[in-house]
């Protein structure tokens, strides 16, 4: 791979242990994936496994020794780094029924990492929705692991970003390159399957867990293929732009997608295409979205401990929407109603008194902490948790997978898992 002098004098140790091995790790990625150079990039996203998903104990250690020797003796990044959110907001722990216990044995690894990249100048956001946060432009290139800001970043604003790992988006971060592979290359961002959504699911609306459920089968479908969807609403507002991402990453491998006449690569479906035909074509119907439903729906009864919203991280919106469908109502007492959002949406709904609205109707609002899969999925037999419900199909088919099916899902519209918050219980 083609260096340039400085990544050559890095390469060689000049700039610290940490830029040496980081630039290491990142010139082996690019070799595999046959990079002809190194990008420069804007910025780069973190996701740090002590502090999102394994927190303590054993795998908290393998975690902090995975990516420790990358900042060594570096003193700071140096492109503008943004991480992902934590797996627990202490502050809220008691109010979210999370045991003493558990806290305390997490506690001093958790609080360490955070001050070790908060030190180096990561800007403290926690969350996974940066693109709600921080202006990304069309064309400029980035680092940065998380597949929803992955898919929104280039979906969405044009951005150039590869689904990378926690490791090497923390080596971007310590050398402000990456290889020029994947989605970094123009002829590599068409789309190669048209999905075409029947004009019978959008005649009424299309609900955030629609959005969900249609990507999470499209996903399904496409596996390693771009999409590009044909037939859905040009004003999605950037809460269907979030929920028609997410899924994407889970139940398929790829960075993007385009909308037809909504994303800026897609102007026309000639232009998604790049001028070719779709490899292949599917429609999505009734049908093929209750399959989505019945997919997510994992639990059985009527039963809810927890209500997670938030997965992606609310927009202002989501939580202005949930306070004003809260308002004189009480969260029933067997149930908690968690609500995520970013560090920096948190404290705008705080001064909106959107945070008090929520909490007074006995909701829980976290600031930067992921509100679900990462404790309900990791520690969710360790806390006793049987039934989520959520809006999320990430968050559903997350919290099932890595709980080894021991927590199981209610998943539908952010009203219904409102309704379910406030009776107790998940009606049909
Ligand atoms: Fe974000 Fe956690 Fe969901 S990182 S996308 S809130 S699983």
């Amino acid at each position: 791979m083609k260096l340039t002098e400085k990544q050559q004098k890095m390469r060689d140790g000049e700039y610290g242990r940490g830029a040496q091995r980081s630039i290491e790790m990142l010139i082996k990625v690019g070799e595999v994936f046959d990079a002809a150079d190194m990008v420069p990039v804007g910025s780069s996203h973190l996701v740090i496994p002590e502090i999102m998903l394994f927190c303590k104990g054993q795998e908290a250690e393998w975690g902090t020794e995975l990516t420790r020797p990358l900042i060594e003796d570096v003193e700071r990044f140096v492109v503008p780094t943004t991480i992902n959110p934590t797996i627990l907001d202490l502050g809220k722990a008691d109010a979210l029924r999370i045991p003493r216990a558990f806290v305390e044995e997490m506690k001093p690894i958790f609080q360490k990492s955070l001050a070790e990249y908060e030190g180096r100048g990561a800007i403290p956001n926690y969350s996974c929705t940066p693109f709600f946060d921080f202006f990304f432009r069309r064309g400029e290139h980035l680092g940065g692991a998380e597949s929803v800001q992955v898919l929104f970043n280039n979906s969405f604003n044009g951005a150039r970003v590869n689904r990378e790992t926690g490791p090497t988006s923390l080596a971007v971060a310590v050398t402000g390159v990456t290889p020029r592979y994947g989605l970094h290359l123009s002829e590599n961002r068409y789309g190669e399957v048209l999905v075409d959504i029947d004009p019978e699911l959008t005649r009424d609306g299309l609900s955030d867990a629609d959005y969900n459920a249609i990507s999470y089968y499209a996903g399904r479908v496409v596996v390693d293929k771009i999409p590009v969807f044909k037939g859905l609403p040009t004003d999605m507002d950037e809460t269907a732009c979030k929920y028609l991402c997410v899924p994407l990453a889970v139940s398929a491998g790829i960075g993007m997608l385009h909308v037809e006449g909504v994303t800026p690569e897609a102007t026309t479906l000639a232009e998604a295409f790049g001028g070719k035909k779709p490899k292949e074509q599917v429609t999505i119907g009734k049908k093929e979205l209750q399959s989505s439903y019945e997919r997510l729906n994992t639990a059985r009864g009527e039963d809810v401990d927890y209500v997670a919203l938030g997965c992606p991280h609310c927009s202002l919106n989501e939580l202005r929407e949930i306070a004003i469908m809260l308002h004189g109502k009480k969260v029933h007492p067997d149930v908690v109603l968690l609500v995520a959002a970013s560090t920096i949406k948190y404290d705008l709904a705080r001064r909106m008194g959107i945070v008090e609205a929520i909490e007074g109707s006995g909701g829980v609002v976290v600031s930067g902490m992921c509100p679900g899969s990462s404790i309900f999925g990791r520690y969710g037999r360790e806390l006793g948790v049987r039934t989520v419900a959520t809006n999320s199909a990430k968050n559903a088919h997350y919290i099932g997978a890595h709980s080894g099916g021991f927590v199981r899902t209610h998943f539908g519209s952010m009203r219904r898992c409102i309704e379910s918050a406030l009776s107790g219980r998940w009606r049909s």
